[in-house]
Order: structure tokens, then C-alpha cells, then sequence
């Protein structure tokens, strides 16, 4: 097989750990990731680029000689991006992993997410959705169910557009915040109510040709800022796989029920899909409900994902976009992954940037994966640039070394005001 120039775009934890895995691949010429941040510049070249300079990205893809571009976040797949490199006769021919807009939709629209699953027979919570025109309807319908109530903003919202109210005063005034004075702006000129689903949270993970599927491991994401699962949510604050109340009868639910129905849904409805699917699920007695559909891998899930993955992630990628992916059967590790991630202090509130990183020693036992990190030409420093910095991942034969073994590496890196939680797995241990 030829070797290829891989293109990733993004800058997350996610995008590091994508770019160390695929740069282990010998079918690999040149690595490139857009902008990518200080830890991926130590596997491949980062280019500075906004991720929706689509011309911007045309104009690299060219000149670096790209075979493959990867998408890392969702944002430029609802805007368009793989429609983009379709619709260009120079780039067209050049695969993109990550589904065209339509595709992108699953992620983009709540309401169409909906739409999708109750057409296609796809468990999911039971729903409405209203519009400002229809307000005093979703008023009548909220009084129609029991606490609590789950509101969500029908759009993107940078992952703030669901609320989970306790009381109906509450969620009608959320109602009316969204659609009336449109706290989400266009996000929430539309917004899905649905029947609150009571059970344990777990992301799962597939990658498809369009035709075939392939079940990658399933983890499970820590979304609350404290310990004990209390505070804000965020994009994730750790994250463990495999799962362990995600048994081998679970998980063939999961791909009986939601994986493949999804990837039948996409054909029957002419919609064609190369890209991650990535199922927000709810397990419920032993059966497992979509709670949101993701068009990318999730961020920490792949940061313990990949480490378990023993194939080549480069090989898998190709047979993807070339459809021979019933052709592929990858290897897992069967050790567990256990991720903490360091966050800069406020986070997801406001916090400082510009801290420098310290790495108290060069060679951790864990895979340190950098997330909201940015090398400093001039001082030659890494310093802090987002809310969460470094995703720290270890292996182990339980869960409790894998997780003693990040929570040892994570008390080697130190910037100021750099905070934890201090429990991930924790619940998992009985
Ligand atoms: P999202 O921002 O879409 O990731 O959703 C945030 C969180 O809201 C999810 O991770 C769930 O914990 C929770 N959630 C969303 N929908 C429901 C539901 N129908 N029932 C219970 N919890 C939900
Ligand atoms: N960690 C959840 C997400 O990536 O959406």
C-alpha cells in the first residue's frame, strides 16, 4: 500500500491522541494537524489555521499533497466541510473522514436527531418540539409530564443547550428563556422537551463506511466539574473504558438496537456517512436509550479509546474510505484505560490562560496527551490556552493501577492553578 500525508484538524486532547496513534502507523508519510496544539507538534507539523477557513484548508490540502483529512470536531461538519470538499472539482476526490452536513445533522439538530430515531425504531426518550410560535403549547406540555424536565436548545450551544429542571416553575421559565428571549440565539429558536431518562451514562463508538460498521471499545465520560459527580457540566473531566456494566450482552444491544438500525437509517434516508457515530446512551436496566448523537469521537472517551485499540488506526482509516471496512478486524488491549484531565482553575466558568506547563519529569509511565496547551516560539515554554489542558491516560490490569498510575504522572505536571477531580473511576471500583 502507498504511504500517505494524513491531515487532522482540531486541537483538543482528542486531536493529540488521534495524531500519537496515527503516527505510529507505517503506512504514514507526513502528518499534519490544523492548528494542533504542544503536544501534537512532537508527532507531526501544526499549522496554524481557523478551523472554518475552508479555502484555508483547500490551499494546505493542495500544497502538502494531503490523502486523507481527518475531523476532529463537529462544528465544521455541520457547517459544511465534507460538502465543501465535494462541491470543489480539485479536492473532491481527496477523502474525508467526518459526514457531510446532512450527515452532521444528527449532532447539529436536535430535532432532527429525533426525528431520526423515532423514524428508524432507535430507543430514545419520548419528545416534543416547540417553537416561540408554539410556546404556550410546550408550557401545556411540560405540565404533561413528571419532574424532572429536560429542555434542549435544538442547535449547537457549545455544549450549554440542555438543562435539567427540578421544578415546573423552573423549566417553564427555561422554556421561555430559549424560545422567547432566545438565550441561545438561533440555537434555541427551536426546543426539544423530552421524558427524563433515569439509568447509568455511557458513550459508545462506532466507525462506518457507509455500508459496514465497525464497534470500537465503549467508555464512560466524567462531565461534572466536582467530585462526586456535583457541579457545572463540562466537556468531560476524565474517563474510563472499558465499561464495566457494559458487558458483552449490553454492548450487542447496543449494536443490535442503535448501531446498526442508525447505519441502515442513514442509507434508507440516501444520507451517506463516512465517519465516527458516537451514541450518548443511557443504560436502563440492562437496556440501552440515546440520549445524543455525536458526529466525531468524544473528548476524553478517545483519549482512552484509542490507547486499547492494538491495530493500526491509519490501516482501519483507509479501509473506512475506501468501504472495505467488513474487511478489518481490529485488536484490543484488554487492559483498562483510565484518563484524568487537568484543568485550568474556574473552568467551565472563567479562567486564566498563558500559565506555563511544568513537566517534572520527561518520560511519565502514562500517555500524557495535551488538550488546551500552545508552545511559545519565543520563550520556548508550553503554556496553559483553554479550559482543559492535559488528559492524562494510563493502562492497567485493574482499574484502581490504571488510575493510581495517572493520578501518579498528574501530580508531576503543575501549572498554576491547575485542578482535578480526584475521584474518576471511583464509583466504578465495587
Ligand atoms: P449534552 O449537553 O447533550 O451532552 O447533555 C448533557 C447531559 O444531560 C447528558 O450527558 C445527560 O447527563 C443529560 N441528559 C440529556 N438528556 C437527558 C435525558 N433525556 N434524561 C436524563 N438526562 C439527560
Ligand atoms: N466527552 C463528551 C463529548 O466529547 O461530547
Amino acid at each position: 500500500m502507498n504511504k500517505v500525508n494524513v491531515l487532522i484538524l482540531g486541537s483538543g486532547g482528542r486531536e493529540h491522541a488521534l495524531a500519537w496513534k496515527i503516527s505510529q502507523s507505517p503506512l504514514l508519510a507526513r502528518l499534519f494537524i490544523a492548528p494542533g496544539n504542544s503536544g501534537t507538534r512532537l508527532v507531526g507539523t501544526n499549522v496554524p489555521m481557523s478551523l472554518n477557513d475552508f479555502a484555508g484548508i483547500k490551499h494546505l490540502v493542495l500544497k502538502e499533497k494531503i490523502n486523507l483529512v481527518v475531523v476532529g470536531p463537529e462544528e465544521p461538519l455541520v457547517k459544511g466541510f465534507h460538502d465543501f470538499f465535494l462541491a470543489n472539482p480539485e479536492i473532491k476526490d481527496i477523502p474525508v473522514i467526518g459526514p457531510v452536513s446532512a450527515g452532521a445533522a444528527l449532532e447539529g439538530s436536535k430535532d432532527f436527531a429525533k426525528k431520526f430515531m423515532i423514524r428508524h425504531g432507535i430507543p430514545t426518550a419520548a419528545y416534543e418540539t416547540f417553537t416561540a410560535d408554539s410556546f404556550q403549547q410546550g408550557l401545556e406540555f411540560l405540565r404533561t409530564l413528571k419532574p424532572p424536565y429536560v429542555l434542549k436548545a435544538d442547535g449547537l450551544a457549545a455544549g450549554k443547550g440542555v438543562v435539567i429542571c427540578k421544578t415546573l416553575e423552573e423549566a417553564s421559565s427555561e422554556l421561555r428563556g430559549m424560545l422567547i428571549e432566545k438565550r441561545f440565539g438561533k440555537a434555541s429558536a427551536s426546543v426539544v422537551i423530552e421524558e427524563f431518562l433515569d439509568g447509568i451514562e455511557l458513550s459508545a463508538f462506532a466507525l462506518t463506511d457507509g455500508n459496514n460498521y465497525l464497534m470500537l471499545p465503549a467508555a464512560k465520560d466524567y462531565k461534572r466539574v466536582g467530585v462526586g459527580d456535583t457541579g457545572s457540566n463540562t466537556g468531560g473531566m476524565g474517563s474510563v473504558s472499558p465499561v464495566p456494566f457494559a458487558d458483552e450482552q449490553f454492548m450487542k444491544k447496543v449494536e443490535d438496537r442503535i448501531i446498526r438500525p442508525t447505519v441502515e437509517g442513514l442509507q434508507k434516508d440516501g444520507i451517506s456517512y463516512i465517519g465516527f457515530i458516537f451514541a450518548g446512551l443511557m443504560n436502563i436496566k440492562g437496556d440501552p436509550f440515546v440520549i445524543e448523537y455525536n458526529v466525531r469521537l468524544g473528548d476524553p472517551e478517545t483519549e482512552v479509546i484509542l490507547p486499547r485499540i492494538k491495530s493500526d488506526f491509519l490501516e482501519i482509516l483507509i479501509a473506512m474510505v475506501q468501504g472495505r471496512l467488513n474487511e478489518i478486524k481490529p485488536e484490543t488491549d484488554a487492559r483498562i484505560a483510565a484518563c484524568v484531565m487537568l484543568t485550568s482553575g474556574g473552568y467551565p466558568g472563567e479562567y486564566e490562560k498563558g500559565k506555563e506547563i511544568h513537566f517534572l519529569k520527561d518520560e511519565p509511565e502514562s500517555l500524557v496527551f495535551h488538550a488546551g496547551s500552545q508552545f511559545d516560539q519565543a520563550t520556548g515554554k508550553t503554556i496553559t490556552s483553554g479550559g482543559r489542558v492535559i488528559a492524562v491516560t494510563s493502562l492497567g490490569n485493574t482499574l484502581k493501577s490504571a488510575m493510581g498510575k495517572s493520578y501518579e504522572t498528574a501530580a508531576l505536571i503543575h501549572f498554576d492553578g491547575v485542578y482535578y477531580r480526584n475521584d474518576i473511576g471511583f464509583d466504578l471500583l465495587n
